[in-house]
């Protein structure tokens, strides 16, 4: 890997454009499955929790509301931090769009319990949150 040779492309947008190639993909039989991080367990009631929670109200309306059906943010600071992404399939509609990343957050911490790091992905949308930045070019999508 030349990792230098990715410099001029903002990492995120390799990421979004990675995920899009994903959607573009035949859909597998399945309609969801999870990819649980090893980045280790957050506790109820914890600020990591509060900071997903938080992130499960915005980011749905984020994404839904985004012109590329795509929205990243980072809660809270070390070594509380989250960062989440949501990606909706481009031909999603908002609500529908807005409905799967909201259950996303949800399936993600029930199909992970407690995990720091989750990722959900649906026909309609893809939703993930770390303690690492998971849009950053070297660490992104290694779990
Ligand atoms: C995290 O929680 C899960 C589910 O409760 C458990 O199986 C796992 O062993 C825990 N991992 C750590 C590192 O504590
Ligand atoms: C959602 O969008 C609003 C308005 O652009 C922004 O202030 C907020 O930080 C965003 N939150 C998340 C979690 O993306
Ligand atoms: C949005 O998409 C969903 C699922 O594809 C569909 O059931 C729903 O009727 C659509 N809503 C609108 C307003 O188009």
């Amino acid at each position: 890997m030349a990792p230098h040779h990715r410099c001029r492309i903002p990492s995120y947008l390799a990421t979004a454009a990675a995920l899009l190639l994903a959607f573009l993909l035949p859909p597998l039989a399945a309609s969801q499955w999870q990819n649980c991080g090893k980045n280790g367990n957050f506790t109820t009631n914890s600020p990591y929790q509060a900071n997903i929670r938080a992130l499960s109200s915005t980011l749905p309306k984020n994404a839904s509301s985004s012109r590329t059906l795509f929205a990243f943010a980072t809660v809270g600071t070390v070594p509380d931090i989250v960062y989440a992404l949501a990606l909706c399939r481009g031909d999603a509609n908002a609500s529908a769009c807005g409905n799967c990343v909201s259950n996303g957050f949800k399936d993600a911490q029930q199909l992970c319990p407690y995990g720091k790091d989750a990722a959900v992905y649906y026909d309609l949308c893809y939703v993930a949150f770390s303690n690492q930045n998971i849009l950053s070019a070297t660490g992104g999508g290694n779990r």
